[in-house]
């Protein structure tokens, strides 16, 4: 395993379509490996291939204390809304409140090549609608509700944590 170098949001490849996976080769396991490591180090919620440079619907969502792994994913049934801080490993310093389905089911296909669904709510909806926007060239500020700078988020995590 290898951990990947995370583009960032000022690179082109950012805003590419990605390519759908018709066959999972050895180069694909690879690379679910690899992004594994990278975002284990990185501790995010999420990461798409885009992300480490590879134009491939692939991607990553940690969801109770596991990554999913998510080839050619996409969204077939939402509920609901919300609207919360977002942030993304490709754009350090930049968080955003965005408007999400509450609920996200998603069908994706597994290592194994096999059609899985997930269903995730609240952070882990977000983060399928997130990564799934990746595959697309859509980052979270596109449609961010109202961005915030880094004193404002410190405010907002020391109140939710007073609240707790
Ligand atoms: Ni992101």
């Amino acid at each position: 395993m290898a951990l990947l170098n995370i583009v960032l949001d000022d690179d082109q490849i950012m805003r590419k379509k990605s390519k759908p996976v018709d066959k999972i080769t050895p180069r694909i396991l690879q690379l679910l490996d690899d992004m594994k490591e990278t975002l284990d180090d990185a501790n995010g919620a999420g990461l798409a291939a885009v992300q480490v440079g590879v134009l491939r619907r692939v991607a990553l969502v940690y969801d109770e204390d596991k990554y999913i792994e998510l080839i050619n994913p996409e969204i077939i049934e939402t509920e609901g809304k919300q609207e919360d801080i977002e942030g993304c490993l490709s754009c350090p310093g930049k968080w955003g409140y965005t408007n999400r389905p509450m609920k996200v089911k998603i069908r994706a296909m597994n290592r194994n090549g096999e059609i899985e669904t997930h269903e995730g709510k609240g952070l882990t909806a977000r983060a399928f609608c997130h990564e799934i926007d990746h595959l697309d060239g859509i980052l979270f500020y596109d449609n961010a509700v109202r961005m915030i700078d880094e004193s404002e988020l410190e405010e907002i995590l020391k109140k939710d944590k007073e609240a707790e």
